[in-house]
């Protein structure tokens, strides 16, 4: 049976909230993210950027904001299934030692296996490029436009032990235009992205 989500402590002015953003590439939506923070007084501060790759553009705001930032990447080792185990534990414990609260998933491109999920459940949140269930997995835009449909989004879930199925906590709707490719589409969908998702930080992160 899955575990059930356990949610943060409420987060407050004067102890906010300890999170860490998780990226793999250009990290937009992180800037947006910790851009809001500091732009009001927030119930949640950003203390620690990871990527899993060591050449992601987003790491380059951790100097930007004066938050650490590192690259954990995959350790080289042959069995697929132990490097993922390993290479989450090296997080997992980054986590743990810099007092992390909730795990904010931000454009972080792997999967996260049921035992990494299991420690985190409730205090794990993503951000995907679709109005779920539609378009799950790591080609949502394709998708859509693959599926000619003319409505499109992005969706904030809680993380449970599938692939973009935990609890959904909030979605806004974009159009999909005539004449669409991936990359316009993703910009226009990245731009109400980076509005939701601080919105809803704002919320589960006061409301324990
Ligand atoms: C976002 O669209 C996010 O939903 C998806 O990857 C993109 C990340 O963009 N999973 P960025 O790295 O924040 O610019």
């Amino acid at each position: 049976m899955n575990d059930p989500y356990v949610r943060p402590r409420q987060g407050t002015l004067e102890d906010p909230l300890r999170i860490a953003v998780l990226i793999s590439g250009g990290g937009s939506g992180l800037f947006a993210l910790v851009t809001h923070q500091l732009s009001i007084p927030s119930c949640y501060a950003t203390k620690l950027i990871i990527s899993d790759r060591r050449d992601a553009k987003g790491l380059i705001f951790g100097s930007e904001f004066e938050i650490p930032a590192i690259a954990i990447e995959l350790p080289t080792t042959n069995d697929t299934h132990q490097r993922r185990l390993f290479h989450e534990e090296l997080i997992h414990q980054k986590l743990l030692e810099s007092q992390i609260e909730l795990v904010v998933l931000s454009g972080y491109m792997r999967i996260l296996t049921p035992s990494f999920v299991k420690k985190w459940k409730g205090r794990l949140i993503n951000i995907h490029p679709s109005l779920l269930p539609k378009y799950p997995g790591a080609h949502a835009h394709r998708d859509a436009l693959a599926d000619d449909a003319k409505i499109t989004g992005c969706t904030v879930h809680l993380v449970d032990e599938g692939v973009d199925t935990g609890k959904i906590l909030a979605q806004s709707e974009v159009p999909i235009l005539e004449g669409d490719t991936i990359e316009v589409l993703q910009n226009r969908v990245k731009k109400v992205e980076h509005k939701l998702y601080p919105k809803v930080l704002d919320k589960y992160c006061t409301t324990g």
